[in-house]
Order: C-alpha cells, then sequence, then structure tokens
C-alpha cells in the first residue's frame, strides 16, 4: 500500500472545495453519477478540475522536486528530437507543413519537435489544442519566440493535412467503469455519497451500451473489474472525419485488448498521481491528484478503422524511438565531459528501459494516405498483436 504525502494546507483546501462540489454534483444527480463523469468532473470541471485550476502538475525539467508526474518530453529534450525525425518524415511524404498537437503539457514537446525541424530545414506551423487554460498560459510563455509558427486552436478543424501528436492524452481521458457480477451480468461502477460523507463506489445495472461494447470485447468473469475509454474511442473515431491526409501518433501506456482485460488484471488499470507517489484510489483528494487510465490499444485501432483510417503502426517506445533516430541523437553527445554525458544519458535509459517506460509505453499510428512504412515501426511492428 502505498503511504501518500500529507496534504498542505492550500491542497486540502482545494480538494475540499472540490469534493463540496462533486457531492453537489451527485446530490443534483440523484445520489449517482457513472465513473466517467465522476472522472470529468474532477479533472476538468472549469476553475475546479486538477486541469483546470493550475496546480503544477508536470514536473519541471523532469525533476520529481516539483509537480505530480513526469512526462517523456519532461524527461529529456530528445524524445521530443527523436520524434521530430518522424514527423519530418511524413511531412515530407505529404508536402505539408503542418503539425497538430493534442494536450501539449508545458509544452516541451512542441519546443523540442519545432528546434529540431528548424535544424533539419523542414518549415513547420505548428497547432496546438488543449483544454486546460493554465497550461496553455504555460505553453505560450515557453513558446513565444516561436511567434507566427504556432497557435492554439479552441476546437478540432474542420479538414488537416499533416501530423497529429498526442502524447499522454488518452489516459487524461474520463473512462467508464464496469464490474462483472456473480451471476455473470454486467454492471456499471459510478460513485455515491456515504452517510460520512465520503465517495464510495456504487454499481448499477449496465446499460445498453456498454453491455453491448463489453460482451464483444471479454467473456464475463465475476469479480472483475475494469475500464472502458469510450470517449477516447469516439475521439480517434472522429479523427477519420478531419485527418484527411497524414499520420497521427499516440503514444501513452497501455496494452492490446488481450493484455488489457488478462484474467489477473482484475482490478482495472487506474492510476493516480499526487507528487510523484502512485496509487489507485480516485476518490482520495479530488481535483488536487492525477487521475488516469491504462489505454486499450486494440480499441483505439478498432476505432481508426471505424473511422476510414489505416494503423500505420504499432510498437513499444522504446523500439520507436530506437527507430527514429534516438542512438544517432545519442552519438552526438560529447562523452569526453563525463558528468554531463551521465546527465545526458540517464533519462534516456529510463525511456528505454523495460522497467521503466520503453515498454509499458506503446506508439500507435493511425492515418490516411501514407504509402511509404514510417520509419518508427521500421523493426518490431507490432500490429499483429492488436487482433482481438
Ligand atoms: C498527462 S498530460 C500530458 C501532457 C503532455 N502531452 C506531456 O506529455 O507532457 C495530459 C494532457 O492532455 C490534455 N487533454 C486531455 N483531454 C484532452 C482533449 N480531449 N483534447 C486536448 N487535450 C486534452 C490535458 O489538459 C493535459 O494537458
Amino acid at each position: 500500500m502505498t503511504t501518500l504525502p500529507d496534504l498542505d494546507s492550500a491542497s486540502q483546501a482545494q480538494a475540499n472545495l472540490v469534493s463540496d462540489a462533486l457531492r453537489a454534483h451527485i446530490a443534483q444527480a440523484g445520489g449517482w453519477v457513472p465513473f466517467d463523469d465522476w472522472m470529468g468532473q474532477a479533472l476538468y470541471a472549469p476553475g475546479l478540475g486538477y486541469y483546470a485550476a493550475g496546480s503544477a502538475k508536470l514536473a519541471v525539467g523532469g525533476q520529481t522536486a516539483s509537480g505530480d508526474f513526469v512526462t517523456a518530453p519532461e524527461l529529456t529534450p530528445l524524445f521530443a528530437k527523436t520524434i521530430a525525425f518522424q514527423v519530418a518524415q511524413v511531412l515530407q511524404a505529404i508536402h505539408s507543413v503542418d503539425v497538430l498537437e493534442f494536450g501539449a503539457g508545458s509544452g516541451a514537446l512542441a519546443e523540442g519537435v519545432l528546434e529540431e525541424l528548424a535544424t533539419l530545414g523542414i518549415p513547420a506551423r505548428y497547432q496546438i489544442i488543449e483544454v486546460s487554460a493554465d497550461l496553455r498560459a504555460r505553453q505560450q510563455a515557453r513558446l513565444a519566440r516561436f511567434g507566427e509558427h504556432v497557435h492554439w486552436l479552441d476546437q478540432l478543424p474542420l479538414h488537416f493535412e499533416g501530423v497529429v501528436l498526442a502524447n499522454e492524452v488518452l489516459d487524461a481521458m474520463p473512462v467508464q467503469a464496469f464490474a462483472w457480477t456473480e451471476d455473470g451480468t454486467l454492471a456499471e461502477r459510478g460513485v455515491s455519497v456515504s452517510e460520512q460523507g465520503a465517495f464510495v463506489w456504487a454499481e448499477r445495472p449496465a446499460g445498453m451500451v456498454l453491455e453491448h461494447e463489453m460482451s464483444r470485447r471479454m467473456p464475463p468473469m465475476p469479480g472483475y473489474h475494469s475500464e472502458i475509454n469510450l470517449q477516447g474511442e469516439a475521439w480517434v473515431r472522429a479523427m477519420g472525419g478531419w485527418l484527411l491526409r497524414g499520420a497521427a501518433f499516440l503514444i501513452d501506456y497501455g496494452f492490446p485488448r488481450a493484455e488489457f482485460y488478462h484474467p489477473q488484471r482484475a482490478a482495472g488499470t487506474l492510476m493516480c498521481h499526487f507528487r510523484h507517489h502512485s496509487h489507485a484510489d480516485p476518490f482520495w483528494a479530488p481535483g488536487v491528484q492525477d487521475i488516469t487510465a491504462h489505454v486499450d490499444f486494440t480499441a483505439m485501432a478498432d476505432a481508426a478503422l471505424e473511422g476510414g483510417l489505416d494503423v500505420l503502426g504499432y510498437t513499444s517506445q522504446a523500439r520507436f524511438l530506437m527507430n527514429s533516430g534516438l542512438m544517432q541523437l545519442l552519438g552526438h553527445l560529447d562523452p569526453s565531459d563525463a558528468q554531463a554525458y551521465a546527465r545526458a544519458i540517464a533519462p534516456v535509459q529510463k525511456l528505454l528501459s523495460e522497467a521503466e517506460m520503453g515498454e509499458l509505453f506503446k506508439v500507435l499510428a493511425v492515418g490516411r494516405g501514407i504509402d511509404q512504412p514510417l520509419t518508427g515501426f521500421s523493426r518490431s511492428d507490432r500490429r499483429e498483436t492488436l487482433g482481438d
């Protein structure tokens, strides 16, 4: 059991505020809300939610002294530079200059990609869609030096030709939670308030859509509970309507379906982050901690196909980065300054290590009108593992 750090008074006050709002929300809904509603409010309720109320969130410069979690672009600029090589291949193949990033965090990925594309002499226009107002402000400050080359969009484009990037965005989308009951029927898990005012799990019979979706994805397993990201799937499916030409790289932690709904993963994949502590209780300190779920990449690939897109590649983050040229970038580091070299190498090891981010994180590419094989998947493309 993870021991969580004590909340400082400001965090406690924020958690109390968000909890009060959530209790009122649940009361208004008649005493129960489905978990995706709960998660959406806890993360995105305007002015209150984790991503909507200005907390630190991402660790600055990959330092665990700040923020709640570290993402790959924060760990090392070499992540973004390597991604830029893959971006460059697609832009050149389709004669486009456009990159669209979802959920750009602190702007680290955008900054690194723009810098590397400039080094490669490839013109780029970078657009960002960010639901968090304070992260958008952070991105605008960080990327101001790129001037007219960076724009923020308030809504999805009607048509887009270029490269789409989304690093750790799908895991931040609200998921529905379900449980197989002892008699083999499906229940939707949601949230109620106990007499003491605490948030508690409560089950209701699943509606038709959830029932239909789960019964085609896994056999009933009494006592088993997990999640399904229908919002993320709808987002990928909708991409088929506006991504007219190009490739989307969806980078996140997760597995193909057989592993996601593995009998041994009987307690689901919810994971919460606060000050670099991870645990599985989404009801702890609402609004103050991040709440995530792993990604079922089979579901995302299916959604892309349903939207009329091709599945262009799927592999581990480690393999994708090595295929895309990370090793060549390491070759440019100067080993004569041993300390600087060690500082640069350590985060790369974290990105590649099977025990850390290298294997749990995957890259799924979907798109349209791309005829040449993508370099990021030139070796160990695991698309065949995505089948049911
Ligand atoms: C875990 S953070 C990752 C940030 C950044 N991509 C990184 O790797 O450092 C999740 C980000 O996704 C954003 N987000 C979640 N849902 C989104 C959506 N539907 N459209 C755009 N951004 C979204 C959040 O606001 C947040 O910036």
